[in-house]
């Protein structure tokens, strides 16, 4: 029987890159079956009220797997993120965001393997009690963090991290000055650590945590942290190996999975032909591993690599002149 996928094509030079994944999964015996549907500004342009429509929502909640563009969101006109709206919406707590290295980018390190496990739901990012006085000179927003969030992140990493045999986990927190959001966060990491004492659990306060990554990356293995600390770590992280269009993440809840790239519609390249579309492909490896199916997942990964390393077919954010399309190419060829 087919597996159902939702699939989010999303805007800027989300169409283009995720057309490129669909190319590629096709060459794979996936099962895949796709239903196409639309959020955000794609939405309201086709004529919907809400940036997520009923009928996205309902395929969601039907097949539980989403494939998904950048979406951009409309700033200042009143609408939530999109982004963090179906992450609250489908409760996808946990943002999965693999940093492994690539053979033939201009990074500056060779082999890393980092994998960021960021709180998805919570904290100051997820834009609760946000106000500007009348008069604009006064601004709030609130940090909320429970416990079972903290709970349910930690042990997700600390199980992430047994299940794939890593050797330590790093708690990132601001718990000296932000004592009782990071303060709650970091008690509740300590208390979860003991439980595993096949893994070494280190922490660090995140300012602290951005410099050494910058200067001795590869002494990090898994590091967990809330929200809005991941959202810049990880980006970080996406640096480190040579850029945005190489980071695949995954929104991961009890029903629901969305794979991903990390950055966004890249407004800048949109319409140019020349996005880098790797990050999506290997979003799809981790949708291919996510329904357990990791030989598929791995020749996916093994494809554009190889592709990456030759060097001669890459997209311009590699040092290339080839256009999302004849990287595409390459990388199905490699599939043969
Ligand atoms: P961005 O990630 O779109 O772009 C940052 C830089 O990275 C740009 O120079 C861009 O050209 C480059 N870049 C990104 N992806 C690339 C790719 N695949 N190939 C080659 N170069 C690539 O970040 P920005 O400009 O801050 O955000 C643009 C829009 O995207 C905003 O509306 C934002 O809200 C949205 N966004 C959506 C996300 C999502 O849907 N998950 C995540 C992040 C941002
Ligand atoms: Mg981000």
């Amino acid at each position: 029987s087919k597996t159902p996928v939702t699939v989010i094509k999303g805007d800027g030079i989300g169409p283009d890159i995720v057309n490129a994944a669909l190319r590629v999964l096709d060459r794979l015996d996936t099962g895949f079956e796709y239903e196409e549907v639309i959020v955000g500004q794609a939405a309201l342009d086709a004529g919907e009220s809400e940036v997520m429509p009923e009928s996205a929502l309902k395929s969601i909640e039907r097949t539980g797997l989403v494939l998904k563009g950048p979406v951009t969101t409309p700033s200042g006109k009143g609408y939530r993120s999109v982004n963090v709206a179906m992450r609250k919406h489908f409760d996808l707590y946990a943002n999965v965001r693999p940093t492994l290295s690539m053979p033939g980018t201009q990074s500056r390190y060779k082999n890393l393997d980092i994998i960021t496990v960021r709180e998805n739901t919570g904290g100051m990012y997820s834009g609760q009690g946000q106000k500007v006085s009348e008069d604009g000179n006064r601004a709030e927003a609130l940090s909320v963090i429970t416990r079972s969030e903290c709970e349910r992140i930690i042990r997700f990493a600390f199980d992430m991290a047994r299940a794939r045999g890593r050797r330590k986990v790093t708690l990132a927190h601001k718990a000296n000055i932000m004592k009782s959001t990071s303060g709650l966060f970091l008690e509740v990491g300590r208390q979860i650590s003991e439980e595993y004492d096949d893994i070494e659990h280190d922490e660090v306060i995140v300012d602290a945590c951005a410099m050494k990554l910058v200067m001795h990356p590869e002494r990090f293995d898994v590091i967990v942290t809330t929200n809005l600390f991941g959202d810049i770590l990880s980006d970080l992280c996406a640096g480190l190996i040579g850029g945005l269009g190489l980071a695949p993440g995954a929104n991961i809840g009890e029903t629901c999975a969305m794979f991903e790239a990390v950055h966004g519609s890249a407004p800048d390249i949109a319409g140019k032909g020349i996005a880098n579309p790797t990050s999506v492909i290997l979003a799809a490896a981790l949708m291919l591993e996510h329904v357990d199916q990791p030989e598929n997942a791995n020749r996916l990964r093994r494809a554009v690599r190889s592709v990456v390393a030759e060097h001669d077919r890459v997209t311009p954010d590699l040092g290339g002149n080839a256009t999302t399309e004849r990287f595409t190419d390459a990388v199905i060829e490699r599939l043969g």
